[in-house]
C-alpha cells in the first residue's frame, strides 16, 4: 500500500501543481482587470498568453519528467545506454579497429617536379636538396602500407642556410599543417618532454594532452618539425623511436595510441656542420656514402645510433654565398614590403642596397646568419616604407643614397626603368 502511494506521489504533485496554476491565473486576471491592463491584453493578449502557456507547459513537463525519473518510472527507451553508445564500442574493440585503419594509408600521388619547383621558388641555393626531397616525398606518399611515418628527414647544416625555412615551405607546398617544436626547450631530460607527450596520471598536467599527441590526433597528416633537435636531451630523442619505428606515439595521460603513419617528420640540426659540409661535397653523387659519413659524424656529437638508424635521409645544406645571399635578401625585402600592404615595382630594389647587405654579411663572416640579414633589412627600409604608406603609396621603388634608403612611390603597374 505504501509503495502504491509512493508511486502515485508524482501524479499527486502534478495535480496539485495544475490546480495551483489555475487558482493563480484567476487571481492574476482579477488583479489585471483592476489595474486596467485588460484592454491592453485584449489587443496583445493572444500572443502573450500563448508564450506564457508555452513556458508553463515546458516547466511542468520538466518537473514531471524529473519526478518520474526520481521515482524510476521513466520509459525504458529514454534510459537505455544502448541508444547513446557507439555500436563499435559495444560489440568490438574500436580503438584497435581504428589503429588498423590508420596503418592502411591512402596512396597519395604528388607531382615531384611541381613540388620541387614550388620549393625552389622560395628556398634559394638548395636546388639539389629540393629536388631530392620532392622525389623522396613522392615515392613515400605513394606507398599504401607502411606502418611508419611518410618520412623522417634530417636537415643538417649551418645556421641561416634555410633549414627551418624549407620545413615551413614544404608544409605549405603540400597544403599540410606545420607542427613546429623548438627542441632547445627540452635540454634538461626526458621529463621535459611531458609537454610533448602528456604527463602520466597523478603528475602535473595529466589532465591535458601533450602538444605533439594532441597535434597529431587532430591533424594526422601534419608536417612535424623538430627544430634544432641536437639541443634536446638524448632521452627526449628516444621518446620519438616508436613514432618512427612503429607508427604511433602514446599519450601518457590516458595511454591512447596516436598514429604517426601519415605524418612527415622534419628534424633540423646545426651540429657537426663543418664535417657534414665537407662530406656532402665529397659524396655529392653518393647518397649512401654521405649517409655513412654523416651518421658517424652525428654519433660523435651525441646522437644515439638507434635514433640515427631511423632517419630516412640526411640532407646537408650548404652555407649561402655570393648571389644567393642577394637572392635571400631580395625575397626578404619583398616579403617585408608585402607585410606593410605594399608591393615592390618590377626592378624596384636598388642593386646598391643588395650589394651593401651582401658586404655586411661577408664582413660578419661565418657567424652571419639570415636572422642578422633580416634585422639589417628591417633597419634599412622599415621607416621609409611606413612614410611611403602614409603618403598613400601602393607600390614602391627602393633607392639607396648617402642618407639611407628611400621608398619612392610607383604606380602599381609601372615597371621601373
Ligand atoms: N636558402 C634560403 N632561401 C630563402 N630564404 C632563406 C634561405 N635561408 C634563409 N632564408 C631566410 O632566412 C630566415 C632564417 O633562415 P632559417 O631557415 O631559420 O635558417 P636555419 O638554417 O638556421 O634554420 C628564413 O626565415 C628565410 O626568410
Ligand atoms: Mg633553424
Amino acid at each position: 500500500m505504501t509503495s502504491f502511494l509512493n508511486r502515485m506521489l508524482p501524479y499527486v504533485w502534478v495535480a496539485v501543481g495544475i490546480a495551483s496554476v489555475v487558482t493563480l491565473a484567476q487571481t492574476f486576471s482579477g488583479f489585471l482587470r483592476r489595474i486596467g491592463l485588460v484592454g491592453w491584453l485584449a489587443r496583445h493578449g493572444m500572443l502573450l498568453s500563448g508564450v506564457l502557456a508555452g513556458l508553463a507547459a515546458l516547466a511542468w513537463l520538466l518537473v514531471l519528467l524529473g519526478a518520474l525519473r526520481r521515482a524510476d518510472r521513466l520509459p525504458r527507451f529514454l534510459t537505455e545506454r544502448r541508444w547513446l553508445m557507439d555500436i563499435l564500442d559495444r560489440l568490438t574493440n574500436r580503438a584497435e579497429l581504428e589503429r588498423r585503419m590508420s596503418q592502411e594509408v591512402e596512396s597519395i600521388f604528388v607531382d615531384a617536379e611541381a613540388l620541387a619547383s614550388k620549393l625552389k621558388a622560395q628556398v634559394v641555393g638548395q636546388d639539389r636538396i629540393c629536388d631530392d626531397l620532392a622525389a623522396q616525398i613522392r615515392r613515400r606518399l605513394a606507398l599504401k602500407q607502411r606502418g611508419k611515418p611518410v618520412g623522417v628527414f634530417l636537415f643538417a647544416g649551418p645556421a641561416g642556410a634555410g633549414k627551418t625555412w624549407l620545413g615551413k615551405v614544404l608544409a605549405e607546398a603540400l597544403g599540410r599543417k606545420l607542427l613546429h617544436f623548438d627542441m632547445t626547450q627540452f635540454s634538461s631530460g626526458a621529463f621535459a618532454a611531458t609537454s610533448l607527450f602528456g604527463a602520466g596520471k597523478g603528475y602535473v598536467g595529466s589532465q591535458e594532452y601533450g602538444k605533439l599527441t594532441q597535434g597529431l590526433r587532430d591533424v594526422p597528416d601534419a608536417v612535424v618539425m623538430l627544430d634544432e633537435i641536437e639541443k634536446a636531451h638524448g632521452d627526449v630523442h628516444k621518446n620519438f623511436l616508436t613514432a618512427w619505428n612503429d607508427g604511433f606515439i602514446t599519450e601518457k595521460s590516458d595511454g591512447k595510441q596516436i598514429s604517426t603513419t601519415r605524418a612527415i617528420f622534419v628534424l633540423t640540426s646545426n651540429a657537426a656542420v663543418d664535417i657534414l659540409v665537407d662530406l656532402s661535397r665529397q659524396y655529392a653523387n653518393d647518397p649512401d656514402g654521405l649517409r655513412r659519413g654523416a651518421v658517424e659524424a652525428l654519433r660523435a656529437v651525441g646522437f644515439a645510433p638507434e635514433v640515427l638508424n631511423r632517419i630516412d635521409r640526411i640532407f646537408v645544406f650548404e652555407p649561402l654565398s655570393g648571389l644567393d645571399i642577394a637572392r635571400v635578401a631580395a625575397l626578404e625585402i619583398e616579403r617585408m614590403i608585402a607585410g606593410y600592404g605594399l608591393t615592390v615595382a618590377q626592378g624596384g630594389i636598388d642593386p646598391q642596397l643588395l650589394f651593401d647587405l651582401m658586404t655586411r654579411q661577408k664582413k660578419m663572416g661565418a657567424a652571419a646568419s639570415s636572422r642578422d640579414l633580416t634585422r639589417a633589412i628591417e633597419e634599412a627600409i622599415a621607416d621609409s616604407l611606413i612614410a611611403a604608406k602614409e603618403k598613400g603609396a601602393r607600390s614602391v621603388i627602393l633607392v639607396q643614397s648617402e642618407g639611407g634608403v628611400h621608398a619612392k612611390i610607383a604606380a602599381p603597374s609601372e615597371p621601373h626603368a
